[in-house]
């Protein structure tokens, strides 16, 4: 099992009852559709199986993540030590909360998926999160990565997060998560486990003119494809996709990883491209992009298991 520390397997398989898995390849579970395996993937239904498995790893020092739909993730060709999670059951609803005239309040599990939330709000007459349309990821995630697009992101309609931490589990401010442009400061130890959204009464022209709209602002992206959406984080005031077109990176290819012909800000598996391939691609467009423009990319996308325990 790519040379993993597996000593602590049979303790946790006797001792934590969810349903679990060892070696799972994590293109399975990625929309890369490439990584080694998960040493131990665990499905957690409710929030007391969370908290028992995030102690008992953190008490032993075992690596733990939480995968939502593996939408914004490169996960190496070695794979991931330790145990990475997947939410399901009660961690996946959406429960309305408050109503009055003009909002309503609703409290969701975090291992929901957008599309769920966002077909929900639609047929409820609900908006706010239009911004979100087409996000392939769950609430959680999009919490973390503080997902949007120009149209809106995950923030802007969210009151606060209910978050387990190394000892504690409580609900957060959705002011004190440190939201910005693709970024959080929620650690990567803490697991965004519900979240309450307040949602703003539409009529049903509003909602399906505001959803149209937000479908119409993707028009130029690739749909269908294997990737984790724009691989780079926009510069300030600029736009990486024209920044690497420009660099004259759009199509190019390493093994079967390819930079987008549609949309230079995709990099796409087109193939049997390994997670090697793609990160050795994206350092090329970043490297020509500075050559060119003196411009460094930061990655929007994160990097699982490339160091020893990470
Ligand atoms: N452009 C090019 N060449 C390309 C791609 C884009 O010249 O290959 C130009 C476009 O013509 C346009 C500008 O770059 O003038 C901006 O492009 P686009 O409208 O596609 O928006 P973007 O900045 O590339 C951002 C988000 C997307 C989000 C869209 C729509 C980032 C990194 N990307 O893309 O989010 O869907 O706006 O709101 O902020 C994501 O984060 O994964 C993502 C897909």
């Amino acid at each position: 099992m790519s040379g993993f520390d597996t000593s602590w397997v049979p303790e946790f398989e006797r001792q934590v009852g969810c349903r679990m898995q060892s070696n799972v390849p994590m293109s399975r579970c990625t929309t890369f559709g490439v990584g080694g395996p998960a040493q131990m993937l665990v499905w957690i239904d409710n929030e007391s199986e969370l908290s028992q498995v995030w102690q008992y790893a953190s008490s032993r020092r075992i690596a733990r993540r939480v995968i939502g739909k593996g939408s914004n993730v490169l996960v190496s060709d070695r794979g991931l030590s330790g145990i990475t999670v997947k939410l399901t059951g009660n961690l996946s609803t959406i429960r309305p909360l408050d109503v009055s005239a003009g909002y309503l309040d609703v409290e969701v599990g975090c291992g929901c998926s957008l599309g769920k939330l966002l077909a929900w709000a639609r047929t409820q007459g609900l908006g706010g999160l239009e911004g979100l349309v087409g996000i392939p990821g769950t609430v959680g995630g999009a919490i973390k990565c503080s997902a949007g697009t120009k149209i809106g992101c995950i923030g802007d309609h969210l009151l606060e997060a209910r978050m387990l931490s190394r000892k504690r589990i409580g609900w957060h401010k959705a002011t004190k998560l440190g939201l910005g442009y693709r970024r959080s400061t929620i650690g990567s130890l803490s697991v965004v486990v519900s979240a309450r959204f307040r949602l703003v009464r539409k009529t049903s022209t509003e909602v399906a003119e505001s959803y149209e709209n937000a479908r119409k602002a993707r028009g130029n992206q690739p749909r269908g494809v294997r990737s984790a959406g724009c691989f780079f984080k926009n510069p300030k005031k600029r736009s990486a996709g024209a920044l690497i077109e420009a660099s004259g990176c759009k199509g190019i290819r390493l093994g079967d990883a390819m930079v987008s012909l549609q949309h230079a800000n995709y990099i796409v598996n087109a193939g049997k491209a390994k997670a090697q391939d793609i990160l050795r691609l994206a350092h090329k467009v970043m490297y020509c992009v500075r050559h060119q423009s003196g411009i460094h990319l930061e990655r929007e996308v994160e990097l699982w298991g490339w160091t020893r325990g990470g």
